[in-house]
């Protein structure tokens, strides 16, 4: 990479996208916003609009063909991750790919090697490794502060009500995929080690509509997990808890303990005469998570500028997806999956 600033396309104007998209816009140093793409040509024209990027289109294989592009960062829904990133690692760009990475192990696999193939740098989006306070605790652990990490617990409930086309968890993956994908991560990374067993239940509380047709969806998860290192592992997740967004972790050791998670605006709080406590929750991830994304951002810029390895791989991502099939088989077959490898037995 011989240039001085990189060239980066969207590929998914929604939600996660806009995010990247304005820090690459604006705060990400040596990099240029140049190229959206969006299927829905309005969202694409709107985003561009916006933005004030000066060429958008509603077909990936645009930014493809464009020589200027340097890397994409890739978020559409998950079910397209795989097509699109082999298609990107083919034309030589570097990618940021959303989280989930894709809905199977053996998609991430042709991912990876694609990417590899291609000689381009595969980074997958888990912002919370970026996050400070998550990275102050990975500092903690290894500096020995609570001993030898023994359990870790991590919830992410988010208050949006699941839309339709997660009803069915054999094609979206479900809130294990879509919600839990971070706290899976985030007990790989603080443990250190790979998920070796899984046993998960799930039901469905909150989309009485679902029930019927649907039978296997769940907007509540619990999973129990064991670790190669012996290490144990919680995590629980839901969707359309109403009350705001509640992403928390626990990393118990030997001896001692770390509390992360800030579900507050801020940091003040009322006490009342009349005995109330109040402080404003945090309403959704774009906001907890905001510095936690530029970085990110930052980080992937960077990795290319600099040629080295991202500090979230496709292995990272693969692992995730590969945790979150074994939760779903558990739900579905009411036992412990155990992990071999990248078998579920
Ligand atoms: N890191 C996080 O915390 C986080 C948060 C939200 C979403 N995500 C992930 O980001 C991805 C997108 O989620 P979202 O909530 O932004 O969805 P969204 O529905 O808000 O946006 C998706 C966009 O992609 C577009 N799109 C659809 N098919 C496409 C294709 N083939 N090529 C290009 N664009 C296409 C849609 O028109 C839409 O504008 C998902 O994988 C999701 O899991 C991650």
């Amino acid at each position: 990479m011989n240039r001085s600033k990189i060239s980066v396309a969207l590929i998914g104007a929604g939600r996660a996208g806009m995010i990247h998209a304005g820090n690459f816009r604006g705060s990400v140093p040596h990099a240029r916003l140049a190229a959206i793409c969006d299927p829905v040509s309005d969202a694409a024209e709107k985003a561009a609009k916006e933005l004030e990027v000066d060429f958008c289109c509603t077909d990936y294989h645009e930014v493809m063909e464009r020589e200027d592009i340097d890397a994409v960062i890739v978020t559409a829904p998950t079910k397209y991750h795989c097509e699109i990133v082999l298609a990107a690692a083919e034309a030589g760009k570097h990618i940021l790919c959303e989280k989930p990475m894709a809905m199977t192990v053996e998609e991430c696999s042709l991912m990876e090697k694609a990417a590899a193939e291609g000689g381009v740098i595969l980074q997958i989006a888990f912002m919370r490794r970026f996050d400070a306070s998550f990275q102050e605790a990975r500092r903690l652990i290894d500096a020995g502060e609570i001993g030898d990490v023994v359990m870790v617990r991590s919830n992410t409930r988010g208050p949006s009500i699941p839309k339709p086309w997660m009803y069915d968890i054999s094609k979206s993956n479900g809130p294990l995929a879509e919600v839990c994908s971070h706290d899976i991560d985030s007990l790989r990374w603080f443990t250190g080690s790979e998920f070796q067993s899984v046993y998960a239940i799930g039901g469905n509380y909150r989309c009485p509509e679902a029930r019927e047709d649907f039978p296997d969806f769940y907007d509540n998860v619990t999973l129990n997990a064991s670790f190669a290192n012996h290490c144990q592992g919680i995590i629980d997740g839901a969707q359309g808890v109403l009350y705001g967004y509640d992403a928390r972790c626990e990393i118990l050791g030997t001896r001692g303990c770390i509390y992360l998670g800030n579900t507050r605006e801020n940091s003040v709080t009322l006490c009342r005469s009349d005995m109330r406590k109040s402080g404003e929750y945090i309403n959704s991830w774009k906001y907890l998570f905001r510095d936690a994304y530029c970085e990110e951002d930052r980080s992937f810029a960077e990795a290319i500028l600099e040629q080295k390895p991202p500090k979230v791989t496709a292995h990272d991502g693969k692992m995730a997806v590969l945790v979150v099939n074994a939760g779903n088989l558990s739900i579905r077959e009411k036992r412990i999956v155990r992990i071999e490898g990248e078998q579920l037995i």
